[in-house]
């Protein structure tokens, strides 16, 4: 397989990673809330990645082959108010031929480095299913908690899906 970089994706990757997102969202039991179909549409994309780029707290990251396929994402939108603009959560997906490669690793690697270099997030937050056994290992190998669990938050193919909160303190909480 050929190398990959990772980086932040710009207006002109809204195809590639529709592209990308079709085809995980067509995978079955694919770990992810989106199904078929409920992709954006390409202006949808370009639109937010505009916003991705233009909010400091927000951000898209993915990998990309030379040849501008796009084999991984991982998004992260961090809170509006200034309650909440420390935190946020992220969704990740990689392409399952690049699966089981350290492609998910680097990317939460990148984005835990981008977090912590925009000086206002001090914790990164997520939600996985709780049969997600990969996702959850990947997650705790880089040093996410397990901070509770949602029962039957998702409903999907049919049955109820229980997920785990988890997080990553980036900081010491501040005094109060
Ligand atoms: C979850 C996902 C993002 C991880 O990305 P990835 O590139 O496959 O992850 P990596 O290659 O970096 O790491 C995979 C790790 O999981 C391990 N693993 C694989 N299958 C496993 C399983 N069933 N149980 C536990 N660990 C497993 C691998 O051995 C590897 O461990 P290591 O890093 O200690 O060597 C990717 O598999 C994916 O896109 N899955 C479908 C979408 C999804 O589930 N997204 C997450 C939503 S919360």
């Amino acid at each position: 397989m050929s190398a990959y970089i990772i980086r932040e994706a710009t207006p002109e990757d809204a195809a590639a990673i529709l592209v990308h997102n079709d085809l995980i969202a067509n995978e079955p039991d694919n770990g992810i809330t989106r199904g078929p179909g409920e992709n954006m549409t390409l202006q949808e994309e370009v639109a937010y990645l505009e916003t991705c780029r233009a909010t400091d707290n927000w951000v898209m990251l993915i990998a990309i082959t030379p040849m501008g396929e796009v084999i991984g994402i991982c998004g992260f939108q961090g809170g509006r108010r200034r309650a909440t603009r420390h935190d946020g959560d992220f969704g990740i997906s990689v392409n399952r031929e690049w699966r089981d490669k350290g492609v998910g690793s680097a990317l939460i690697q990148h984005l835990i480095a981008w977090a912590k270099s925009t000086g206002i997030i001090t914790r990164v937050g997520l939600t996985v299913m709780t049969h997600n056994e990969r996702a959850i290992h990947v997650y705790k190998k880089l040093g996410f908690e397990l901070e509770g669990c949602k029962r039957a938050a998702l409903f999907k193919e049919g049955r109820y899906i229980d997920v785990y909160m988890m997080g990553l303190l980036l900081l010491d909480r501040p005094k109060a």
